[in-house]
Order: C-alpha cells, then structure tokens, then sequence
C-alpha cells in the first residue's frame, strides 16, 4: 500500500477522531478483534481437521492488537469483541484483556466481552470478572458428550460445562450459540433450549455459513432456520420480542420455559441493513463485512508510525467502502465456499 495516500485528506471521508460512519449510513459502533486463528478444538463444520495456521511470526503482538483497538474506540467504538479461533488460547491473553478494561473504566468503552468455546474458562473466568467482562458467548452445538466429541473432533464437554459454571459462579451472563446442523443436533433444539432456559440462559441457534474449505459436504449440514422455528412453534408458543444485544439476532420469547431463543439467520434473512460492525484478524487485516473477500491492511500504517493519523485514515479508508451486504449461498450446484477464509480467521 501507498501509506502517503492516506494523509490525503481527499482520500480519507471522515475527519480524524469523529465517528465512524458508512456509504450506507450505518454508524460502526461495535468491533470484532480475532486475536489468534488457533483453536483447541476442530468443529467439523468450522474447520479442516489438518488446519494450517499463520506462523506466529505473522501475528500483531499484543501491544499491537491493543493499539489498534483502542484507536477504534477512539474513533467511536463502543463494543468490543475478542474471538478467534479460540481467543483464551492465544499466550497472555489476559495482559490484552486488562489492557483494555482502562477503556470500560473511562467510559469510553461500554462493553468488553469474548467469543469462546468455554475450554479454559474454568481457568480464566475469575480473572475476566475482574476486567469487567460482564458477558460472554460461548459456542455449545450439543450437549451430549460423543456428540460433542464428534462435533469438535478434539472437545471435551465436561471442560465446557465447568468453563460454564465458573463464568456464572464469578458473575458473568452466558449467552449459548448453537450451530443449527442438520441430522446432528436438530433433534437436540428443544432439550437444549429447555437446559439453557432452566439455568437463566439465552441460547441463540445459528445457521451454518459457506466459509473456508472444510472436510464435508455443506449442503448436506445446512438446516434452515425457517424450519427450526416452525417446528418449535408446534410445540411451544413463541412471541417475538424486540430485545436486542447489538447484534443479527431475532429473538423471541418461549412462554412454556420464560427464556430468549435467538435466530440468526445469515442464509434464509439478510440483516445487513442494521450491520454496525466491522472485524479485525490476528494480523491486521480489516473485513469490513463477514461475507465478502474486501479487506484493508492495517498492520502496514500500524507499524508505520508510532501515532495513529496513518491508521485512522486507513480505517477511514475502509469504511468508506464497507459493502452492502453479503451473498452466502450454500447448494449443490456452488460447491466453493461463498468466502475463502475459514470463520476462525474473523471468529464469527
Ligand atoms: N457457519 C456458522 N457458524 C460458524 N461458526 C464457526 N464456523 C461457522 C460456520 N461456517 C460459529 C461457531 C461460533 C461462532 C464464532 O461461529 O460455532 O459459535
Ligand atoms: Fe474452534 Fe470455534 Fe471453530 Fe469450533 S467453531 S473449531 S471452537 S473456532
């Protein structure tokens, strides 16, 4: 990249230091941080059971993923994900994390939170409770333990549950993402939604998405949640509700359990139009949508320069051109993925 073009002030839309907003008018609140591509797991609609991951050397440290971050909140973000691959695998994680709960003391910061799949949880949940951490989502496709095995290939679901119970036990609100996979756990939906709901969870079914080459066929996974949710409102009675987290997910309320069932619905209802996110891999790179291939690099006016007028510009830049939305498309007929990128690049 030419990183003088980016002093240009032709070049870059939006003023430094004001807030973020796209050709669309969506104004980008909410950023998601991958903080490493590796997993301790290899969900079998996720990823490859022979992954290649970046060498380390190629990783932002985290004095760097912190820079970056922060500069987003300068720039009017207000929500902060980290996710991975696994995000509480990646070595001192919690120095990155204490780093930045200085932005929810501030206020500049509303919330701090993290995508995980509960592995190390048991470990690290006191210590997030400390860094204000408040909520986390954690990813639980079954709750059977050889299903669960099957799932994730590597996993382990006794670590997940006592991951789970020490996050609720230090104060932190669960919310579950379950992968809506056909023939797996379609049977499962319901005893799933009624365990969630029985301990004061919110559990929000997710349709799989074409990204990244993975060992099975995705036509033969793919469940609409259409249907998911016909067959639910046979047997339980489900009102929509207006709650929202910030995110693509509708929910609704189930009268029988009291609890939230969240769809997310990227295949069968485009929520494109309400998209105020952008996210950030582990190496600098910018996906200003999840569902399309255009990227910015950040690392090269990152290191450019120890201030930040380089990278608010390239942010700038981006933004500029954030797409309208995403055209996922899973069918017999496209057997490519619709995104190369496995989801454990962007984490979600
Ligand atoms: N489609 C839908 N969800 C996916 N996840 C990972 N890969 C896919 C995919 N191809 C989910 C994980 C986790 C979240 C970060 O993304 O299960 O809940
Ligand atoms: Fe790891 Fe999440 Fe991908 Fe499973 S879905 S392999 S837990 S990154």
């Amino acid at each position: 990249m030419d990183i003088t073009r980016l002093l240009d002030p032709a070049v870059s839309p939006v003023p430094f230091g004001s807030e973020m907003m796209d050709p669309f008018g969506r104004s980008i609140t909410y950023l998601r941080v991958s903080v490493t591509d590796r997993c301790d797991f290899r969900c079998v609609y996720c990823m490859a059971e022979d992954m290649t991951f970046l060498p380390k050397r190629d990783l932002l440290s985290l004095e760097e993923l912190d820079r970056l971050a922060s500069c987003f909140v300068e720039k009017g973000v207000k929500r902060l994900r980290l996710t991975g691959g696994e995000p509480l695998v990646r070595k001192n994680i919690m120095h990155l994390i204490r780093s930045l709960s200085r932005h929810l003391e501030s206020g500049a910061l509303e919330e701090l939170t993290l995508t995980t799949n509960g592995s190390q949880l048991a470990r690290f949940a006191p210590e997030l409770a400390d860094c204000g951490v408040r909520r986390l989502n954690v990813s639980l496709d079954t709750l059977d333990p050889d299903k669960f095995r099957q799932i994730t290939r590597w996993g382990e679901l006794d670590k997940v549950m006592a991951g789970i119970r020490a996050a609720q036990a230090a104060g932190i609100g669960i919310k579950l993402n379950a992968v809506a996979l056909k023939g797996f756990n379609d049977g499962e939906i319901p005893s799933m939604i009624e365990w969630a709901h029985g301990e004061g969870i919110d559990l929000t079914l997710i349709e799989t998405m074409p990204m990244g080459e993975i060992d099975e066929d995705r036509t033969d996974q793919y469940l609409p949640l259409t249907q998911v949710r016909a067959d639910l409102a046979e047997r339980w009675t489900l009102r929509d509700i207006p709650y929202k987290t910030g995110g693509p997910a509708r929910y609704v309320e189930v009268a029988e359990t009291g609890g939230r069932l969240g769809f997310i619905t990227p295949m069968s209802h485009n929520f494109c139009e309400s998209c105020n996110r952008v996210r950030i891999t582990c190496t600098g790179t910018l996906f200003m949508c999840l569902g399309q291939e255009d990227a910015a690099d950040l690392r090269a006016p990152l290191r450019a320069s120890e201030g930040n007028e380089l990278l608010s510009n390239a942010i700038d830049e981006a933004i500029g051109r954030k797409p309208k939305g995403h055209d996922f498309v899973i069918d017999r007929a496209t057997r490519k993925p619709s995104v190369s990128r496995h989801m454990s690049v962007t984490g979600g």
